[in-house]
């Protein structure tokens, strides 16, 4: 087995990487995408009230005869509705009775507070509607405020990772970790696919040709490596079957630091970056404010 499952802190079980249907859009197109995972194996779909996919995902579920307790199935509660509302209209659009797991898609959405939106996540398991319950971009302040008040603890929280934000979201790992909670893992491949040509660019392609697979597929392994729980998407079915084949990659110690070690690197390349472009930004102000100024005869100096 390429990816296992893992034990959640409910004593239930998920398998270690999923489907995200966020990028399909609607209609038949995406019910063809979804389709296609299931049948290259993925038996983990991750959708959300906010993607506007749940039917189609649930079309394909229905269409590929998996019996449901063969396939594990997280929503999110991204706030288009209260929660009690969005967990039926969701089980109602994917045509099951129950999630697998519902997230609180956003810290933002808890309003008026963390512990009243979780007491209503608790009432969703209650109700039988999901069988565990989670959070999504989570950082550590949010998640001891949750745990403060909560009877049932989330099993997961879904946040963005990968190497050019490890460093950055350790705590997160580190805090989740120590509190028995599993960190899913969104946008993985973003040095591919929104950040090539920085320091990852070359330890990627180096460890890749190595073991003869695809950047992807290293990513995929380093992220098993760090023991996070992969959702990923592909509209390629032979991209679809390197994820699940990256489950076998084993990687050397030496090869998950220098992809560490290329991702530090990258965050301080972003960082002065961003303050490159900010000092660029605030001096392109401070001209047009001098000139309106100077144009109003107000003397500043
Ligand atoms: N909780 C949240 O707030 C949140 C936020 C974002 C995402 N998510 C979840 O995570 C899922 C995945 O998110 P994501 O799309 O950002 O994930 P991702 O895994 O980082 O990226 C997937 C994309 O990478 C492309 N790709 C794969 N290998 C590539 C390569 N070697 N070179 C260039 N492109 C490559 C694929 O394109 P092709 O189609 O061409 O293969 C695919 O569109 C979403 O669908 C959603 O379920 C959750």
């Amino acid at each position: 087995m390429p990816w296992d499952l893992v034990k959640l802190n409910d004593g239930r079980s998920m398998p270690s990487i999923a489907y995200g249907t966020w990028t399909l859009g609607n209609g038949q197109s995406a019910v063809d995408q979804v389709d296609q995972a299931l049948s290259v194996g993925f038996d983990h779909v991750d959708t959300a009230q906010s993607y506007r996919n749940e039917q189609e995902a649930g079309q394909a579920l229905k269409e590929s005869g998996l019996a449901r307790s063969d396939i594990f199935v997280t929503t999110k509660w991204s706030g288009q509705a209260d929660i009690p509302t969005s967990i039926r209209n969701s089980v109602g659009n994917l045509g099951i009775s129950y999630v697998d797991l519902y997230l609180v898609h956003s810290p933002r959405l808890a309003v008026p507070d963390i512990p009243t939106t979780w007491k209503q996540m608790e009432q969703v398991v209650k109700d039988g509607l999901a069988k565990s319950i989670g959070i999504s971009n989570f950082n550590v302040e949010q998640m001891q405020e949750l745990l403060n008040s909560a009877n049932i603890k989330p099993v997961a929280n879904q946040i963005l990772f990968h190497p050019y934000v490890y460093a950055q979201q350790k705590p997160i790992l580190d805090f989740a970790s120590q509190h028995g909670i599993i960190i899913e893992a969104y946008s993985l491949l973003i040095p591919l696919t929104h950040q090539p040509g920085g320091p990852l660019d070359k330890p990627l392609s180096s460890i890749a040709s190595r073991l003869d697979v695809s950047p992807d597929q290293v990513l995929m392994a380093w992220a098993k490596a760090k023991g996070v729980v992969v959702v990923t998407t592909s509209s390629k079915e032979s991209r679809l079957k390197g994820y699940l084949a990256a489950g076998d990659l084993k990687l050397t110690s030496d090869d998950i630091d220098a992809i560490d070690e290329a991702g530090a690197a990258g965050a301080r390349r972003l960082t002065a970056k961003t303050l490159l472009r900010r000092a660029a930004g605030l001096a392109l102000l401070t001209a047009g404010a001098l000139a309106v100024c100077s144009y109003l005869g107000i003397d500043v100096l």
